[in-house]
């Protein structure tokens, strides 16, 4: 048994409304490399203009492992932060086909045209989505309001510009028996992996494995030390010996 570590909630984007850079992405994928991360998924908002420029980028730099990218070692996985219409975000990690079906069924997204929860759970029921509730606490956009629906969901968030609220998100997930997992909601390459997923794994990894691995509640999380990140910065080439597998 081994075990990934992993970041569920990474923009490529600084801000939303500046037009993507490949070079942005770039820099979030090496990153991911030195900091020790094994998986990494992309979860730009989906309605930014230019979300699938970010696909295009991806399909023409990447090797494909299980049917999901491959970058120099680290998996990639394709997702999406989708907003509902009450206000809210859920973090959808798949593939680009069901990223692309989803859209098909929904339409274009953007501000003023998000699709109801409920909608949204609707029209991803049946595409192998990791469907993970984000910053739940979060005030504009607090999910607790759906109640019973959010059985609905793979998993509820940890943010890590929430982690003040953890216990809280515990209680809430343990109430409604949904697993944790976390996040670091990045926009910035050195947010990534301020906290992470370690991942229990024997063989190939796959999304069908990671979403049976999560349902069973074997996913744990952990925060990530300012002094490992400075470590990293200052030592990146000395740190990088043992940074890359950490103690489950
Ligand atoms: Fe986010």
């Amino acid at each position: 048994m081994h075990y990934l570590k992993a970041e569920f909630h990474c923009h490529v984007k600084l801000f939303s409304r500046r037009p993507f850079r490949p070079g942005q992405l770039r820099r979030r994928l090496e990153w991911a490399r030195r900091t020790g991360l094994d998986v990494l998924a992309v979860t730009e908002h989906i309605d930014v203009s230019d979300f699938w420029e970010i696909y295009h980028c991806l399909e023409s730099w990447c090797g494909h492992a299980s049917g999901m990218f491959e970058w120099r070692g680290l998996i990639v996985l394709a997702g999406a932060e989708v907003s509902v219409a009450e206000g809210g975000d859920i973090i959808m990690i798949g593939s680009p086909a069901a990223l692309k079906e989803l859209e098909k069924r929904l339409g274009r997204l953007r501000p003023g045209r998000f699709p109801a929860f409920q909608t949204l759970m609707d029209a991803s029921e049946d595409l192998g989505f990791l469907r993970t509730g984000a910053h739940p606490c979060r005030s504009s956009k607090e999910l607790w309001k759906m109640g019973p629906l959010l059985k609905r969901l793979d998993a509820l968030e940890v943010n890590a510009t929430e982690l003040s609220l953890a216990g809280h998100v515990l209680r809430k997930s343990a109430e409604l028996n949904r697993p944790v997992l976390a996040g670091s909601d990045a926009h910035h390459w050195l947010q990534m992996g301020r906290v992470y997923n370690l991942l229990p794994f024997e063989g190939r990894f796959t999304l069908v494995e990671l979403k049976q691995a999560v349902a069973q509640h074997r996913v744990t999380w952990q925060r990530n030390g300012v002094r490992s990140l400075l470590g990293k910065m200052i030592f990146p080439g000395w740190f990088s010996g043992f940074a890359g597998r950490p103690t489950p």
